[in-house]
C-alpha cells in the first residue's frame, strides 16, 4: 500500500520506493503538511512547533491559545484568508465580494490507479502502477470546497497533484489564484533551480539561494515560453549531481505559470507551483467546478542525476503516449534550413533523394507548402496546398517520397494567422483582438482564439483535410509568436480566456491522436517556446531549440535535461557556418551534439561533398547503434557546459552493461591541460571495452580520475566512447 492513513494519528502518508510525503488533518481540521523526502515511518508531526509570535495571529477555534498560527504552519493548500500571511496557493473571489478562504477538512479517499484529468494532460498508470488520494476540503461559511488530489507512482518516486475547485455556493465565485502544488518546508537551506532562456537560447540554468521574500519565475505570454520554463528545482545548499535532497515540481502545462519560492520570517520554505495570475480570474456559476492541471512531483536523496532520471523515467514511460513512445525516432531530414520558404516540388524532391541515398528514413516538409505562403508575410489560415508552388497534389509528393524508402511529414501551424490570408479576411473577429485597439503583431501574425470551439473545429477540418491527402506519419505542430490583446467576443469573463485557449488546443490535438495514431508529432514554438511536460503529452518529441549551433546547444540541452528525457529533445545536424551563430563547427561535432536527442538533419545536402555525405552515412550507422541507449539510458550530466572547458554527458543502460559518452570540447588553450571525464553510473571495479578502439578501461578508476580528453588541436573538437561490459 503506497497511501496509508492512520485513524488515530490523523496522518496521511504517501510512500514511494524511496520517498515519504506525509500530511496530518490537526485538531481544528486544517490539513497540515509534515513531512517529504527519505523514507520515513512513523507520525512526524513533532516537527510541528507552537510558539506565541506576535503578528501571527490564531484562528478563532484556537481560543486563547495564542501558539497555534496559520502564519507559521505548514499547510498542504494554503489560502488567502485564515491569518497565513505568506503567498498563497489559492485566492478565491466569494459571492459576496471577499476573497477569505478558510479551508478544514471534511473526508478523503484512497484509490487504486491514477486519477484521470478530464480534457487535460497528465501522468497515466495501471491500477497496480499507481494509488490516487483524494481529499475534500470545505470553507464551512461559503460551501466551496477543495478537492485535492495525488497521484501516487511508487516505482518512479513520483507524487502527483491537482486541485479540483467545487462553487457549492449558492452565488457566482471567481478563482483568482491557483496552484496545484504547494511545498511548505518547515527547516532547510535551499537552492531555487530555475531555466530562463529567450529565444534560440532557451531553459539556461539558474541555481540562487532561496532567501526572504519572494523570487517568482513564470510566464505571461499564454504558453509556457522560452524565457522560463514551468519546471523547478530545489535543492539543499549542498546538493551536487551525486549527493543531497533535492525536489522538483514540472507543471504538466502549457499555459501561462508561475512557480514562487521564498523563506518566510520564521525560515520556512514556501515552494508553490500553478496559473499565472495575471489575466487569470476564472468564473465559476453555483454548482461548476474547475479542474487544474497537474504537478508532477519528486525527491532525490542521491543528488540532482537521480532527480532528473526519475522524472525521465515517469515522463517517457507514463506521460508521452502512443505508437512511437518507446519507438526509436526515424531519422529525419527537415527542409527548413535546408531552403527556407524557397523551394519547388523538384527542389525538394532532389532534397528527399539525396537524403534517401544518405540513410535517412524521414522527409519533413516545413513551412511554406499552403496558401500563399512565400514569406512569413501572408498565408497563415489557410491550409490548402500550394499545388502550383509544388507541382503536383500533396498525395503525388507524398507518393514519390514513399517511393524513396522515406517516410513522409508536414509542418503546421494551427493555431495563427495571417492579416494577409483568406481565413482572415473572411474571420477578422477568429483572432485575439481588443475591440477599439490595435493588435501586437509579432512575426507579422496574429493568434486565433481557440478559447472557441468553432475555430477549434474549423482548423482541425483544414488540417484533416490536408492530412487526408497522402501517407502522412509525422506532424511538426508550431506556435511561433506569444499571445496578446487577450479578448474573446463569447466569453463570460475574459479571466478565462487564456486557460480555454490551452483546452481548446489540448482539445485539437488529443483529437488528433486518436484520429491519426500513427502520426509521430512533435512540438514546436520557434523552437523550445514550448518544451513543457503538458505538450509531451500529445507529442512525444519536441523541437528543442531554433538554435542548432552545438556549442549553443551543450548548454541549452543541458538545462533541458534536468527535467526531461532525451527521447523528447528534438536534435538536427545543421550546415556550417552555423545559420544562427556564424559559427564554424565539424560534422562530427554538429552530430555528436544532435545525437543527445532524436535526431535528423536540416541543412542542404545538395551542397555538400562527398567526403561530407560519406561522413553522414557513417552518423547514421553509428546513431542507429546507439539510439536505443540515448532513448531509454539513465542520463548523467557529466559536466556544466555553463562553467566548464566542455560538455559532457552519459546514456547508461539500467542493466549498466553498456554505456555512451558524448563530449564536445569548448575552450581551446595553446599548450592545452587535460580535462579528465568522470564516468558514472557503470558497475563498480568492472572492466569496460571502448567498442570503437577496443582498449580496456576499469570502472572504477573511470569514475574517481576520470577518462582523458585527448589534447587535439582546432575548436570544438567532439569525442565519444561506448562502453560495453567485458565478460
Ligand atoms: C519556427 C520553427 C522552425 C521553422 C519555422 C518555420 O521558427 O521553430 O523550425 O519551422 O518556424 O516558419
Amino acid at each position: 500500500m503506497s497511501i496509508v492513513y492512520d485513524q488515530e494519528q490523523k496522518t496521511i502518508t504517501l510512500h514511494t520506493k524511496n520517498t515519504t510525503y506525509q500530511m496530518q488533518v490537526d485538531r481544528y481540521g486544517f490539513l497540515l503538511h509534515l513531512y517529504y523526502g527519505k523514507t520515513a515511518e512513523g507520525c512526524m508531526d513533532f516537527l510541528l512547533t507552537y510558539y506565541d509570535r506576535g503578528f501571527s495571529g490564531n484562528p478563532y477555534d484556537a481560543g486563547t491559545d495564542k501558539t497555534y498560527s496559520m502564519d507559521s504552519l505548514p499547510q498542504e493548500f494554503p489560502s488567502l484568508g485564515t491569518g497565513d500571511y505568506r503567498t498563497p496557493a489559492c485566492i478565491i473571489k466569494n459571492t459576496d465580494r471577499t476573497y477569505c478562504s478558510d479551508f478544514r477538512y471534511v473526508s478523503h479517499n484512497i484509490k487504486d490507479g491514477k486519477y484521470v484529468l478530464e480534457g487535460l494532460p497528465a501522468v497515466y498508470a495501471s491500477d497496480e502502477e499507481a494509488q490516487t488520494l483524494e481529499v475534500m476540503l470545505e470553507d464551512r461559511v461559503t460551501g466551496v470546497r477543495a478537492v485535492l488530489l495525488y497521484g501516487v507512482l511508487p516505482e518512479y518516486d513520483v507524487i502527483t497533484r491537482s486541485v479540483r475547485i467545487i462553487n457549492a455556493s449558492s452565488g457566482h465565485i471567481s478563482v483568482k489564484k491557483l496552484a496545484p502544488a504547494c511545498l511548505d518546508m518547515v527547516g532547510g537551506d535551499y537552492d531555487f533551480i530555475t531555466f530562463y532562456g529567450r529565444h534560440a537560447m532557451e531553459r539556461n540554468c539558474q541555481r540562487l539561494p532561496i532567501g526572504h521574500g519572494v523570487s517568482k519565475i513564470g510566464s505571461l505570454r499564454g504558453s509556457s515560453s522560452h524565457q522560463y520554463n514551468p519546471a523547478v528545482i530545489m535543492a539543499e545548499h549542498e546538493a551536487t549531481e551525486d549527493a543531497g535532497g533535492c525536489y522538483a515540481m514540472a507543471f504538466v502545462y502549457s499555459g501561462g505559470f508561475q512557480s514562487e519560492a521564498g523563506k518566510d520570517q520564521y525560515y520556512q520554505t514556501r515552494l508553490l507551483m500553478g496559473f499565472s495570475e495575471e489575466q487569470f480570474a476564472y468564473p465559476l456559476n453555483a454548482g461548476e467546478e474547475f479542474q487544474s492541471p497537474e504537478v508532477i512531483m519528486s525527491y532525490s536523496s542521491e543528488g540532482l542525476a537521480k532527480l532528473s532520471q526519475n522524472l525521465h523515467r515517469c515522463m517517457r514511460t507514463h506521460l508521452c503516449r502512443g505508437k512511437y513512445k518507446e519507438v526509436v525516432r526515424p531519422i529525419l531530414l527537415n527542409s527548413w534550413e535546408a531552403s527556407y520558404f524557397d523551394f519547388t516540388g523538384e527542389s525538394l524532391l532532389k532534397l528527399a533523394s539525396e537524403a534517401a541515398e544518405l540513410g535517412m528514413e524521414m522527409f519533413v516538409l516545413d513551412d511554406g507548402w499552403f496558401g500563399k505562403r512565400d514569406s512569413e508575410l501572408r498565408g497563415l489560415g489557410d491550409w490548402k496546398v500550394n499545388e502550383e508552388k509544388l507541382g503536383c497534389t500533396l498525395g503525388e509528393l507524398i507518393g514519390k517520397i514513399n517511393a524513396m524508402g522515406l517516410k513522409f511529414g508536414i509542418w503546421i501551424e494551427p493555431e495563427m494567422v495571417n492579416e494577409d490570408s483568406d481565413l482572415y479576411r473572411e474571420h477578422p473577429d477568429w483572432a485575439f483582438v481588443i475591440p477599439g485597439r490595435r493588435p501586437n503583431r509579432s512575426r507579422h501574425q496574429l493568434v486565433l482564439d481557440f478559447s472557441r470551439k468553432e475555430i477549434v473545429d474549423y482548423i482541425y477540418e483544414q488540417i484533416c483535410a490536408v492530412l487526408d491527402q497522402g501517407n502522412v506519419e509525422y506532424i511538426k505542430w508550431d506556435m511561433n509568436r506569444s499571445i496578446a490583446d487577450v479578448y474573446s467576443a463569447t466569453a463570460d469573463s475574459q479571466g478565462r480566456v487564456l486557460h480555454d485557449y490551452v483546452l481548446g488546443l489540448y482539445d485539437f490535438l488529443e483529437r488528433l491522436v486518436k484520429r491519426y495514431p500513427n502520426i509521430l508529432i512533435e512540438g514546436c514554438s520557434g523552437g523550445g517556446g514550448r518544451f513543457d511536460a503538458g505538450m509531451l503529452y500529445y507529442t512525444p518529441q519536441i523541437w528543442c531549440s531554433d538554435n542548432t549551433d552545438p556549442i549553443d546547444r551543450l548548454e541549452i540541452q543541458y538545462g533541458t535535461s534536468f527535467i526531461y528525457p532525451a527521447s523528447c529533445v528534438g536534435s538536427h545536424v545543421s550546415a556550417s557556418p552555423n545559420h544562427q551563430t556564424a559559427r564554424s563547427t565539424t560534422l562530427k561535432t554538429r552530430a555528436v551534439a544532435a545525437m543527445a536527442g532524436t535526431f535528423g538533419y536540416e541543412l542542404n545536402l545538395n551542397e555538400l561533398s562527398a567526403e561530407e555525405k560519406e561522413e553522414i552515412r557513417q552518423q547514421i550507422r553509428e546513431y542507429k547503434k546507439y539510439a536505443a541507449l540515448i532513448q531509454r539510458g539513465l542520463y548523467y550530466r557529466l559536466t556544466n557546459p555553463q562553467t566548464d572547458n566542455q560538455g559532457a554527458w552519459e546514456f547508461v543502460s539500467e542493466d549498466q552493461r553498456e554505456a555512451l559518452v558524448q563530449v564536445v570540447g569548448i575552450k581551446k588553450h595553446a599548450n592545452m591541460t587535460v580535462d579528465y571525464i568522470k564516468v558514472k553510473g557503470l558497475k563498480e571495479n568492472t572492466v569496460y571495452r571502448d567498442t570503437e578502439s577496443g582498449r580496456l578501461y576499469n570502472s572504477t578508476a573511470l569514475r574517481e580520475v576520470g577518462i582523458p580528453k585527448p589534447v587535439l588541436n582546432g575548436e570544438y573538437k567532439a569525442y565519444q566512447w561506448h562502453f560495453v561490459q567485458e565478460d
